[in-house]
């Protein structure tokens, strides 16, 4: 089954051609990076014209990458919920149009599903597993028991961990976008230059929740508090020193849940899983006996792929969606 995936719900435009599930034979990802760029953050409505500019193109070019005609796709799939609200109902409106012009099956899919699903594609696990999701908008850990089994077990309470990392680049002038620049810089500083405080939140109700927004200020406002006297007050060693926090938080967090759930298996997804510590840190687990999976770089961050695949099990299962579907700019389920 050729399931063509359709994600537009922030600033990537992407279509991409999955074959049953696991073999990628396209995936087009149209960034506006560039666009957004002058503006330092997505701004909803060029990012909704731009889609509207752009899906036609993205999805021929996927059908011609993959060496096929429109007759050849089986199933649409699309991403309608979480998202910019404008710019998930270009791809959710293209998307409808498109499989009942074909007379194929239709199907709608959640965007942190699809992130949590990602690294199946390339590295399968079997469930149980804890998943990891870091992105732009959301920071969860959760128990996965099947594809749509997932129980959350922590979640952030204030900024999603891409979020901090954006808004400590945009503060810095670090760049754009934000989490890529200080990956960059991080690269070629001291993790140990400013030693921010670790995680204040840990109820017994919620342990696995986390904050953000302590760091980002003490990142952003409290520097001279937190140096340790010596080292330079540079870029690379404020990228380094927040990056280590940023995720030292989170692993912390993870070992946690791994140990009192006993789980063996790691799976992480979201744009703020290319962070190359971050993934360190996953290799770490990976040695201390853990079978953890992550996706490659191209599916970390936004793209169809994720979306036709996950849609491909849905779609197995018998599953379909009414072209009476709308879209939803927040988490629904
Ligand atoms: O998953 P994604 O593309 O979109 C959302 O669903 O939010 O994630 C985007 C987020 C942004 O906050 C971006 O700064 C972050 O992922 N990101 C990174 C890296 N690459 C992307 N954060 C840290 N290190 C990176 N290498
Ligand atoms: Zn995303």
């Amino acid at each position: 089954m050729r399931v063509l995936g359709i994600e537009t719900s922030c600033d990537e435009c992407s279509a991409a051609i999955v074959e049953d599930g696991h073999t990628i034979l396209s995936n087009i990802i149209a960034t506006q990076i560039e666009l957004h760029k002058p503006y330092e953050g997505v701004v909803p409505e060029l990012a909704s014209r731009l889609h509207t500019q752009w899906i036609g193109t993205v999805v021929q070019t996927a059908l011609q990458k993959a060496n096929l005609s429109s007759d050849d796709i089986d199933a649409v799939a699309v991403t309608n919920r979480p998202g910019l609200l404008g710019s998930l109902l270009v791809g959710l409106s293209f998307a409808k149009g498109y499989a009942a012009s074909l007379g194929v099956p239709f199907i709608t899919i959640d965007h942190i599903r699809a992130h949590l699903y990602a690294s199946q594609i390339e590295h399968p696990l079997q469930y149980p597993y804890l998943g990891l999701l870091v992105s732009g908008g959301h920071t969860v850990i959760c128990r996965v028991d099947g594809y749509d089994a997932i129980e959350v077990l922590g979640t952030t309470i204030d900024d999603a961990i891409g979020e901090a990392f954006d808004k400590v680049a945009k503060h810095y002038g670090f760049g754009y976008p934000g989490g890529v620049a200080i990956d960059r810089l991080a690269k070629k500083g001291n993790p140990l230059a400013f030693l921010f405080p670790g995680p204040t939140l840990h109820t017994k109700d919620h342990p696995y929740d986390i904050s953000y927004s302590g760091l980002k200020t003490a990142t952003i406002n409290q520097l001279d508090t937190f140096w340790d006297g010596k080292s330079e007050k540079s870029p690379e060693n404020i990228a380094a020193s927040f990056q280590r926090s940023a995720v030292n938080m989170l692993i912390k967090r993870v070992k946690a849940a791994l140990e009192e759930t006993g789980l063996k298996r790691l799976s992480a997804g979201g744009g703020v899983a290319a962070n190359s510590y971050l993934r360190s840190e996953l290799e770490t687990l990976r040695l201390g006996g853990y079978e953890v999976s992550f996706p490659s770089l191209k599916l970390c961050t936004d793209n169809g792929a994720m979306i036709a695949a996950l849609a491909y099990r849905y779609l197995s299962d018998g599953i379909r969606s009414d072209f009476s579907e709308s879209a939803s700019a927040r988490v629904t389920a």
